[in-house]
């Protein structure tokens, strides 16, 4: 399983990229506006593909296929890392086939059903971003989506990878593993909590006690 950071936050980034299990970045609209004051956007998109050694996703901003395809390849001349998100809409598709075609790699983002993976993966997208949480949130099982996103791909042998996104929790972490997906997307404080348990806590705690005693 891959792991990518859900942030466009360097301190963040940097912090994940040092413990040897980042695989890649994922932002949008939202995530770079909590990042204002700290430089343009296309300057921090580049700074986070100098720290990571994987797809960093920036996403499109116009609703049309050709603004989408005039933006993707600004973006794309930030880094040869960086992905392009684009919405699901039919100009979406389009400006994906438009893109794949021209070998820029591609993330389907805001996608919350198997059916719109399938065009996803038709269009010929890198990724596919089914949105886990905002679903759950509306009392849908995200991630029954998204477990039937993989077997729809793998009955077809569609190479578009999943990334399970909106991750708010370490067990959708867990889910998305036991359903197969290529890719979990979540935010920092997601990736701390995984690490912390209170056992591993008490027991380092312990053993440094015994260990005092030892050496008395
Ligand atoms: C993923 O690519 C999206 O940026 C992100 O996971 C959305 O998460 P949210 O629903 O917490 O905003």
């Amino acid at each position: 399983m891959k792991i990518f950071l859900d942030t466009a936050n360097l301190d963040e980034i940097k912090e994940a990229n040092s413990w040897g299990i980042l695989d890649g970045v994922t932002t949008n609209p939202t995530i770079l506006s909590r990042e204002a004051g700290k430089g343009r956007f296309t300057d921090i998109l580049k700074q986070i593909c100098e720290i990571v050694d994987g797809p960093v996703s920036g996403e499109v901003i116009a609703l049309n296929a050709k603004g989408m395809v005039t933006e993707a390849l600004e973006l794309s001349a930030i880094h040869e890392n960086i992905t392009i998100k684009v919405p699901m809409l039919p100009d979406g598709l389009k400006a994906v086939r438009e893109l794949s075609a021209q070998g820029i790699k591609t993330n389907m983002t805001l996608v919350f059903t198997p059916s719109q993976a399938i065009l996803a993966a038709k269009a010929g997208a890198t990724f596919v971003s089914p949105f886990i949480g905002r679903l759950d949130d509306i009392s849908h099982f995200g991630m029954d989506i998204a477990a039937d996103i993989i077997t729809i791909y793998e009955n077809y042998g569609f190479e578009t990878e999943v990334i399970i996104a909106s991750v708010r929790h370490p067990l959708h972490v867990v889910e998305a593993g036991l359903c197969g997906a290529d890719i979990v997307t979540m935010p920092f404080g997601v990736l701390e909590r995984i690490v912390k348990h209170p056992l591993t806590d008490s027991g380092i705690k312990r053993f440094l006690e015994d260990w005092e005693k030892v050496q008395k």
